[in-house]
């Protein structure tokens, strides 16, 4: 018997043996070098970075696709899986979009749908180009903003690590991921003008096991914005400023969204927004529900609403005023949140009347006004659990009336 029992463990160990070199040696599809990419800036590199794409994604063993240093120039790419090994984006160049946003007919750049085991990395830089679009993107203009494409989309990935990316100057959101499982994004950089419109850092809906860690966004809408159906949440030593903030929402505005759910932001350091830790749901419209999302130790430099839940959320005035919000918002907490906001009001709590906000913490909070009045702190339909030192002092300030029409 004992003669049959070692063959087998050694045999696993070979085995073991054979799959950690295969995956230390994975195959490289340069760009450059076997696809024809030129970096002049000028010549499409769509066409060579789906090729390569394709032959990498068809390789049984792991593959490396790389982009050298260099400009290029990409009118756009969709780099579909599924592929038949882990699969690598090493990105040293500078890829720039069409500046001209007519040359768009629907909201993508680049993007990866139905990948699994996906790794990019490299320092490279997706340049969206925006300012054209930042000219005409307003509230009216909403068939234009329709086709405004995203810089990187990420649609049903699962098990992926993206490191040390930049994404600048996005026409609309900069990085968005739908239906995502284990992701880690870490040490990315989004910079945009903080007067860019709907240039939102990160957004996300219908994931899981989402970590945002280490980045540094600037732009013009929120920093990272969290969409319905996201679940297991970590954001934690991110930079956020200028922009709008970290954000959970908006929710409410159409039918049959999912829970969010499982959210834990920390070690954040947000400067010169207008709003910093915010949940918002639209008033009237839908239903939905908002449970268990904590804030912990956060610096505020000069935010206008440093700590805000807003159910009564409404940009452009478009919405049903009148009405509450049907999101249910519990176990919702803010611990350890210091600074400064640019405006009086540091806590504002609007919860909704017909479902009001259950179990909200509020622990070692001290904010600062920026300015002669002393910081306020405002609630509706809610009554936090308070504990350690708080200023302003929970919901001592005048209840708020009028809805804020911040976006
Ligand atoms: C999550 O993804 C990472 C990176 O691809 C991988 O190493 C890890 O094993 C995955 N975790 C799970 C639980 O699948
Ligand atoms: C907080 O973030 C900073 C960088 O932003 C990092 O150096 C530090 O280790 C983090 N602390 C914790 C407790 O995670
Ligand atoms: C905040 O914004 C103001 C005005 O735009 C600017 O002067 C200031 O340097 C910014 N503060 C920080 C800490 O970035
Ligand atoms: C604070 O923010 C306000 C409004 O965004 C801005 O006007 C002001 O310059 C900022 N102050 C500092 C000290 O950064
Ligand atoms: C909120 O927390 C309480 C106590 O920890 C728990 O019983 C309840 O299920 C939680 N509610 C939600 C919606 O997660």
């Amino acid at each position: 018997m004992a003669p049959h029992l070692n063959i087998v463990p050694s045999m696993f160990v070979l085995l073991l043996l054979f799959i950690s070199a295969s995956k230390v040696q994975s195959d490289v599809f340069d760009v450059v070098a076997k696809f024809g990419a030129k970096a002049d800036g000028k010549t499409d590199l769509s066409k060579p970075f789906l090729d390569a794409w394709k032959e990498a994604c068809a390789s049984v063993t792991p593959s490396t696709v790389v982009i050298p240093k260099g400009t290029y120039l990409l009118s756009k790419v969709n780099l579909e899986g599924p592929c038949k090994a882990p699969i690598e984006i090493n990105v040293q160049g500078t890829i720039q979009a069409p500046a001209d946003p007519s040359a768009f007919k629907d909201p993508n750049w680049v993007r990866f749908y139905s990948v699994e085991n996906f790794k990019m990395f490299g320092g490279g830089i997706f340049d969206g180009q925006g300012s054209i679009a930042y000219e005409k993107n307003t509230y009216e203009n909403r068939e234009f903003r329709s086709k405004l494409p995203v810089n990187i989309r990420f649609d049903f990935v699962t098990n992926a690590l993206i490191q040390d990316i930049t994404s600048k100057d996005s026409k609309l959101f900069h990085i968005n991921v739908f239906a995502y499982k284990n992701i880690t994004l870490e040490r990315l950089k989004i910079e945009a003008p903080d007067e860019s419109p709907n240039t939102d850092g990160i957004h996300m809906g219908k994931s899981e096991g989402v970590n945002i860690i280490a980045s540094d966004i600037k732009t013009g809408d929120d920093c990272i914005s969290i969409g319905d159906g996201t679940k297991n949440m970590v954001i934690k030593e991110i930079t956020c400023g200028p922009g709008h903030g970290i954000s959970i929402g908006s929710l409410g505005k159409f039918q049959n969204e999912e829970p969010v759910e499982g959210i834990k932001i920390s070690n954040c350091t947000i400067t010169n927004t207008s709003n910093g830790a915010r949940i918002k749901t639209w008033p009237g419209e839908h239903g939905g529900a908002v449970s268990e999302i904590h804030f912990e130790d956060i610096t505020m430099n000069n935010v206008s609403s440093p700590i805000l839940i807003d159910q009564q959320y409404c940009p452009w005035n478009k919405c049903k005023k009148n009405e509450e919000s049907k999101v249910k918002l519990s176990n919702i907490s803010f611990k350890n949140i210091r600074g400064t906001s640019a405006l009086p009001e540091a806590i504002k709590f609007i919860c909704s009347s017909s479902s009001p906000c259950q179990n909200v913490e509020l622990a070692d909070i001290d904010i600062k006004h920026n300015g002669a009045e002393p910081a306020t702190s405002q609630c509706l339909n809610v009554k936090p659990i308070t504990s350690g030192k708080l200023n302003p002092i929970p919901c001592s300030g005048p209840v708020p009336k009028t809805p804020s029409a911040t976006a």
